[in-house]
C-alpha cells in the first residue's frame, strides 16, 4: 500500500510505543515505524506478550501492526525512509560530572541525532517527544544543521502528556496536543505537517502551538506543577496526623474550589514514576543554569517532601510495632509506582524496602504486574527480600502489611482471611489510603494510615 505520510520514531518504550501505536491506529493512511536498540523490546512489542502492560494497548496494537504499524531495530533504513521523525529515548537523570544528579543525561538523545544525520538522503522534520531542557532543540539543530550534505532538518517540540496506567485513554483524549516551532516560514510549515496528524482524531483547539522554547518548558514545568501538588496535600498530611483532621476530607473539600479543583490532591507515602523527579531536578538545574537559585531551591522543596514522606512510612511502623522491626517479616502490597502499570522506575516501594532492610526488617513483595521489575531494581539486596505473586501468601506469618500502591485489588482481598494468617497484634499500614480503615480495626487489626489524625 502507497502511504501519504512515513513516519519514525525512535524509542519504543512507555511513550513511544503507545503514542505511535495510537496514532497508526487514527490515521491508516501514514506508515508508522518504531525503532529501538534494543532487540528484546522490539521482540516483545512484535509478540502477543508486549513489553509494556497499559489498558487497552493490545487491542490496539493488534488492530494496527503489519498494516501500518511496524516495530523493527533496522534503524538506518527506517530512518532514510521517514518524513517525519519522533525522538522518544530515555532521559534520565545524569549520575556523572557537571549537574550529576540534577541535570538530563543526554548522550542518548545527541546519539539518535548523529545517528539520524548519518544515514539521512533527505530534508526531514526532527519531533522532540522525550521530555528535554529547555533550548535542546538548539543543539539538536546545530548538530543536524552542520551537515556538508545540503540537508535541512527542521526541529519541533512536541511533548507527551499521557500518564502511565492511562496511556491509552490520554491518547485516544487528550486534554491538549502541544506543537513547538520556530516562529519561521520553514517552522510553520512543519509544524502544519504535525498538526495534520494529530487532527485525524484531536479537536483543533485542543492542538496548541507556541514557539519551540515554550513548548520545551511547558512539559517540565507541568510535571513540576503536578508534583508539587502532591507534596502539597503530603506535607499537610502530616499535619492532619497531629492535629486531628483527616486530609482525604480537607482535599476533598478544598477541591471544590473550582480554583483549586479536586485532581492530584491525594494524600499518599509519595510519587514515584521515571518523569516528575527527573524532570523536577532538571528544572532546577536549569534555574541555577540561568543564576535563579531561590527558583531552583524552591522547586527542589517539592522533592525532598517527597522522599521525606516516603521515609515517615518508617516512623509510623516503629511507632506501632514497639520500636523495632527487625527480624520481622513485613509484606509488600505493590512495588509499581502507581496502580494500573507494571512500571517501578522511582517507585517509593523501593524506599520503603531499603527503608526495612535498614531495620533488620524481613521484607515479602507482592504486585499483581510488578514483581519481575522489583527483583531488577532490588537486585542489589534481591538475598535479603522475598518476592511472591500471592499476597495471601506473601501475608502469612507477617507482622505487618504495608500498601505501598493503589491496586483496586488489594483493597478487594479478604482482609479476615489476611489478619488470621499474620502474627499478633497485625499492623497495616495503608499508604494509600485504599482499605477501609474502620473495617479493618473491626476484624483486629492496629491500622495506621496516611493523614488520618485521632478525632476524638
Ligand atoms: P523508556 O526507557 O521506556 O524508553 C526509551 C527507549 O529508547 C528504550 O527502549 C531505549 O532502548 C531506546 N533508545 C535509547 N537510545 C536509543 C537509540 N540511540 N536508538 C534507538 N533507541 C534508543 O523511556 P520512556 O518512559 O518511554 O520515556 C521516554 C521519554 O519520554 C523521556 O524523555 C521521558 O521523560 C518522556 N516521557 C515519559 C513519560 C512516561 O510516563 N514514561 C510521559 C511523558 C514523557
Amino acid at each position: 500500500m502507497e502511504f501519504n505520510t512515513k513516519i519514525l520514531c525512535i524509542g519504543a518504550g512507555y511513550v513511544g510505543g503507545p503514542t505511535m501505536t495510537v496514532i497508526a491506529d487514527k490515521c491508516p493512511d501514514v506508515k508508522v515505524t518504531v525503532v529501538d536498540i534494543n532487540q528484546a523490546r522490539i521482540d516483545a512489542w512484535n509478540s502477543d506478550n508486549l513489553p509494556i502492560f497499559e489498558p487497552g494497548l493490545d487491542e490496539v496494537v493488534k488492530r494496527a501492526r503489519g498494516r501500518n504499524l511496524f516495530f523493527s531495530t533496522d534503524i538506518p533504513n527506517a530512518v532514510r525512509e521517514a518524513d517525519i521523525i519522533f525522538v522518544s529515548v530515555n532521559t534520565p537523570t545524569k549520575t556523572f560530572g557537571r549537574g550529576a544528579g540534577k541535570a538530563s543525561d543526554l548522550q542518548y538523545w545527541e546519539k539518535t541525532a548523529r545517528e539520524i544525520l548519518e544515514v539521512a538522503t533527505n530534508d526531514k522534520i526532527i519531533v522532540e517527544k522525550s521530555t528535554l531542557p529547555v533550548r535542546t532543540a538548539a543543539a539538536m539543530e546545530r548538530i543536524l544543521n552542520s551537515n556538508d550534505k545540503g540537508l535541512h532538518f527542521e526541529v519541533l517540540s512536541n511533548p507527551e502528556f499521557l500518564a502511565e496506567g492511562t496511556a491509552i485513554k490520554d491518547l485516544f483524549e487528550p486534554d491538549r496536543v502541544l506543537i513547538g516551532s520556530h516562529q519561521t516560514k520553514s517552522g510553520f510549515a512543519a509544524l502544519q505537517k504535525v498538526v495534520d496528524i494529530y487532527a485525524h482524531w484531536v479537536p483543533k483547539d485542543r492542538i496548541l502551538t507556541t514557539n519551540l522554547w515554550s513548548s520545551e518548558l511547558t512539559k517540565l514545568t507541568a510535571n513540576a506543577f503536578l508534583a508539587q501538588r502532591i507534596s502539597s496535600i503530603n506535607s499537610i498530611s502530616a499535619l492532619c496526623e497531629k492535629t486531628g483532621a483527616d486530609v482525604d476530607e480537607v482535599a476533598f473539600v478544598m477541591g471544590k474550589d473550582h480554583r483549586i479543583g479536586s485532581k492530584f490532591l491525594k494524600a499518599s507515602i509519595g510519587f514515584g514514576g521515571s518523569c516528575f523527579k527527573k524532570d523536577i531536578l532538571n528544572l532546577v538545574y536549569l534555574c541555577g543554569y540561568y543564576g535563579l537559585p531561590e527558583v531552583a531551591a524552591y522547586w527542589e522543596s517539592v522533592v525532598k517532601i517527597n522522599e521525606w514522606q516516603t521515609h515517615r512510612v518508617i516512623s509510623s511502623m516503629l511507632e506501632h510495632m514497639f520500636n523495632t522491626i527487625a527480624g520481622k517479616k513485613i509484606a509488600v502490597f505493590g512495588f509499581a509506582f502507581k496502580a494500573n502499570t507494571g512500571d517501578t522506575r522511582e517507585s517509593p516501594a523501593n524506599l520503603v524496602v531499603r527503608d526495612l532492610l535498614a531495620e533488620h526488617a524481613h521484607p515479602v513483595v507482592t504486585d499483581p504486574k510488578a514483581i519481575h521489575d522489583a527483583k531488577r531494581d532490588l537486585a542489589d539486596v534481591l538475598s535479603q527480600v522475598e518476592f511472591e505473586e500471592d499476597p495471601y501468601k506473601a501475608a502469612e506469618g507477617a507482622h505487618a502489611v504495608v500498601v505501598c500502591t493503589e491496586w483496586k485489588c488489594f483493597a478487594e482481598l479478604d482482609w479476615k482471611r489476611i489478619y488470621k494468617g499474620m502474627a499478633k497484634p497485625a499492623f497495616v499500614y495503608d499508604g494509600r489510603n485504599i482499605l477501609d480503615a474502620a473495617a479493618l480495626r473491626e476484624i483486629g487489626f492496629d491500622v495506621a494510615n496516611v493523614g488520618k489524625g485521632k478525632a476524638e
